[in-house]
């Protein structure tokens, strides 16, 4: 390599180091980053003097972000190296042995997270400040959205000054849900779960960060205040202590050889598929603190700990064909019809291409050979085509001109990357996704209506709305193949029971765009009924705490079109009578009981157990009495147990509590 080659070497990982970082949208893998700098460094070995005073090399992280004041850190936050081989790692291991000058070392190994690095302190028991890590040096005050956490206390169980390191996650599921409803609006969709949470805490509208649920798990302390901390493996328990998310048990390790280490890995790649969370590797690092600066950093990484990261998740195919998907809102999404393979544990036969400009930017074709990967999406995606193996004569695709269900012309909306098929209720697929969401779990739950019997009753144009749905009659189910006097009870039974559904769930079943599931319980506590939510102004949904600027316009506009409006009047005129929050509560377990939370819940965060209970109609106190009628005790509850026990109160473990929500 010359001095030249080098040099365009070094700007294309400043390249992707902007690409990843400050647009959170990366064009090429992790693997692929880390072989450029991995080549980068072999020049630099031989050639010192090439080296630019601005390596991109030297740099951690991203640039200042517009919006967000730049906070020195208290302590620098390093990065780690890498090893990607089972070798590698052992020669990390090894080298531990050797700058200590013992066989037994002890080192520490837990997961390691696909997400942000956030450093956070909390003084005097309270959360005051978020910084991401930028340089390593200093970084943005992002405290504001780190403050709308799922799972963050504002408050510690104890009144102490800590400073802690974490990574901010997106979960797998509410990730996915997240990325079919962009792609539902025609918005580009998220390459993985850790691009939209990096995405995500530099918005500048909070609510919209409430939204996304983001969590947090915490994996150092870096400052306590009256505590002495001599191991990293005692940091965990401190954590759980004062009442901070951290890792399972199970999912951390000490070892005390390079043997038990890669056992360790080898556990955690085997369970990898099965976290609802995003790991990419592990880490691993020395567990005494005193060894630990004995053997220092070298610039930006710690020589004492190192990630392992796993392979990609990646299997190697065909795409037999490019098909194309119309959703729900009309929204074009090709799809490549695979040869089956074998990824992650699942046989793949479908992979999403997303949207044109991504097939684009790919350069797709049919017939390709291809790598496809799991990025957290529900169906895989494809991360690259094998150019070497392309058919000379093959042709670049285009999206068609016209819808494939109804073939009405297809249009690029100006600020959307997604074509659409505007003919939305005429269009037979838009109506089969629409209904089909409408009678899901979740909306209106009817039980035995699937896509199949929803497409069945579309083309025998028993339906063509929802409303038709609560028109149905047995004599128009004996006419329709497959339907017995067995099934068509069952169907017009579902059917019948759905009318009553809860009032957030009707609201969820429209379908409204932003409105997920906890936006329309939000809707469904402060209006109590649909006519309330219809008449409502931007300015009164704005006041409600989760509603945002974007939910608030689109349930203007929901209701401001006479269609909508005449679908729901149409539904209630046919027997639909959506429940008040307040009829449901009557009805529940927790209605006027009084509740006492303890010890640390898995599942939901404190804040959010009592928001549950209260949203039934109990209530939260603090302290257990004769008057408490229930102890929701999570793990290494304390006295509050013994009382309650002494007393003769029910104590409720997480999975009764859940199971009685
Ligand atoms: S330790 C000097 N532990 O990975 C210690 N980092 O590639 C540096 N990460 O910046 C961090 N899980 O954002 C550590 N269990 C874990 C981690 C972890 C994820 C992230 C973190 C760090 C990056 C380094």
């Amino acid at each position: 390599m010359n001095k030249k080659e080098y040099l365009d070497l070094i700007s294309e990982i400043a390249r992707h180091d902007a690409l990843y970082y400050d647009e959170c949208n990366p064009e090429i893998t992790d693997f692929a980053y880390d072989e450029l700098v991995k080549k980068a460094k072999e020049i630099e070995q031989i050639h010192p003097e090439w080296k630019p005073s601005d390596s991109p090399l030297e740099k951690i992280g991203e640039s200042p972000s517009p919006g967000f004041k730049t906070v020195k850190h208290r302590y620098p936050m390093l990065s780690l190296a890498n090893t990607y081989s089972e070798e590698e790692l052992d020669d990390f291991t090894k080298r531990m042995q050797k700058l200590l000058e013992r066989e037994h070392v002890d080192f520490f190994a837990e997961l390691k997270m696909d997400g942000v690095a956030i450093s956070v302190r909390y003084e005097k028991g309270k959360f005051v400040q978020a910084l991401t890590r930028g340089n390593g040096k200093e970084g943005d005050d992002v405290t504001i959205n780190i403050s709308q956490l799922a799972n963050l206390p504002l408050q510690l169980k104890e009144p102490k000054t800590v400073e802690l390191r974490g990574e901010v996650y997106l979960p797998i599921e509410i990730f996915q849900e997240l990325n079919k409803e962009k792609e539902e609006n025609g918005q580009e969709v998220w390459a993985n779960p850790r691009n939209a949470a990096a995405g995500s805490i530099k918005l500048l509208d909070k609510s919209e960060v409430k939204r996304r649920k983001l969590h947090i798990v915490f994996y150092d302390i870096v400052e306590i205040e009256d505590e002495e901390i001599k191991r990293q493996s005692s940091i965990s328990s401190i954590l759980t202590r004062i009442g901070l998310p951290t890792f399972d048990q199970q999912d951390t390790a000490r070892c005390k050889n390079p043997k038990e280490v890669l056992e360790f890995a080898e556990k955690i790649e085997k369970k990898r598929p099965f976290y609802p969370f995003q790991i990419d590797g592990i880490v691993i690092k020395l567990d005494t603190l005193e060894e630990r600066g004995f053997l220092g950093t070298t610039g930006k990484t710690p020589r004492w700990a190192v990630a392992y990261k796993f392979a990609p998740e990646q299997a190697i195919t065909t795409i037999n064909d490019i098909t194309v998907q119309v959703g729900r809102t009309g929204i074009l999404t090709p799809v490549a019809e695979l040869e089956p393979t074998l990824l992650a544990g699942s046989t793949i036969s479908r992979a999403t291409l997303h949207n044109q400009d991504e097939i684009d930017r790919k350069d797709i074709r049919i017939h390709d050979t291809v790598w496809i990967e799991k990025g957290g999406d529900v169906i895989p995606k494809v991360a690259g085509v094998d150019f070497t193996k392309r058919d000379s004569h093959s042709k670049a695709w285009k999206m068609p001109s016209f819808c494939p269900s109804c073939q009405s012309p297809v249009v690029r909306l100006e600020s959307e990357v997604a074509f659409r098929c505007l003919n939305s209720y005429l269009c037979p697929a838009q109506s089969l996704r629409r209904i089909t969401f409408f009678v899901a779990k979740g909306a209106m739950d009817i039980d035995h209506l699937g896509e199949k019997i929803v497409e069945k009753l579309l083309g025998a144009k028993i339906i063509s709305s929802i409303s038709d749905i609560y028109k149905i009659t047995s004599s128009d189910l004996e006419k329709l193949e497959g339907f017995k006097e067995k099934s068509i009870h069952n169907l017009l039974d579902s059917i019948e029971r759905s009318k009553n559904v809860p009032l957030a769930r009707f609201i969820f079943a429209l379908g409204i765009k932003y409105v997920g599931a906890g936006g329309s319980e939000i809707l469904a506590n402060h209006f109590k009924n649909i006519e309330n939510i219809k008449k409502a102004t931007k300015e009164e949904l704005l006041e409600l705490e989760g509603i945002g600027p974007k939910m608030a316009e689109s349930i203007v506009e929901f209701f401001s079109k006479s269609r909508h409006v005449q679908e729901i009047e149409e539904l209630l005129s046919l027997g639909v009578e959506p429940k008040a929050p307040e009829e449901i509560k009557s009805g529940h377990p927790f209605f006027q009981k009084i509740f006492v939370l303890t010890g640390t819940l898995e599942k939901y965060p404190r804040a959010e157990a009592a928001a549950l209970i209260k949203q039934r109609g109990g209530k939260v106190a603090s302290s257990v009495s004769k008057e408490t009628d229930y102890l929701l005790a999570g793990s290494e509850a304390g006295s509050k147990l013994k009382k309650a026990e002494s007393l003769g109160i029910k104590v409720l473990s997480e999975e009764e509590f859940d199971s009685m929500l």
